[in-house]
């Protein structure tokens, strides 16, 4: 048993000073110590990516890493994609797309998306499978967090974009509900459901 270890930690913006035995990884400590459990448990072997958070803007296995080796670093959880109450784009993309179905593995696949948008706006669709190829998902066959990848992408660059409306609501056929309805938002499909 190691010895406990007091560290400061910058998250999403703030420092937590905490305190954890000096072996706990940072997926421990985020979920256990600074109480942010939306980052998940999954394999805890490096192999299923649910545990992704950003490291200094890069995507790092939170469980394969120690927590005490990151005072002075920049961690990002997917509580910080999120501003107050107001999802982020990509947060709102896989509510939207249905991207997300138990949602176990969507936290670690956000922030693997959010770090490669950061620097590559206009990803191919090649390209975002490939940033995501460490996160498994055992519900959604992929196709659609692809897609809700690329909607977010465009929203984030200003376009009003949107998935094709058979996506939405199956195959656009004249009167259908949203047959003939291309270029929505996000937000605006959300409220459009209500
Ligand atoms: S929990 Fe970290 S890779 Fe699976
Ligand atoms: S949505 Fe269930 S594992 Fe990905």
């Amino acid at each position: 048993m190691s010895r406990a270890v007091t560290a400061t930690l910058r998250v999403n913006g703030e420092e937590r000073t905490v305190a954890f035995p000096g072996h706990h990884t940072l997926l421990e400590v985020l979920r256990e110590e600074c109480a942010l459990t939306g980052t998940k448990h999954g394999c805890e072997l490096g192999e299923c990516g649910a545990c992704t958070v950003l490291v200094d803007g890069r995507p790092v296995l939170s469980c394969l890493t120690l927590a005490c080796q990151h005072e002075g670093r920049e961690i990002e959880t997917v509580e910080g994609l999120a501003d107050g109450n107001r999802l982020g784009p990509l947060q709102v993309a896989f509510a939207d797309l249905g991207a997300a179905q138990c949602g176990y593995c969507t936290p670690g696949i956000l922030m693997a998306a959010e770090a490669m948008l950061r620097e590559q706006p206009r990803p191919s669709r090649e390209r975002i499978a490939e940033q995501l190829s460490g996160n498994l998902c055992r519900c959604t066959g992929y196709l659609k967090i692809v897609e809700a990848v690329e909607w977010a992408a465009a929203v984030r660059r200003g376009e009003d974009a949107g998935p094709p409306p058979e996506i939405l609501f199956g195959h656009p056929e004249p009167g259908r509900p949203g047959g003939d309805a291309p270029g929505r938002r996000p937000s605006e499909t959300a409220s459009s459901n209500t």
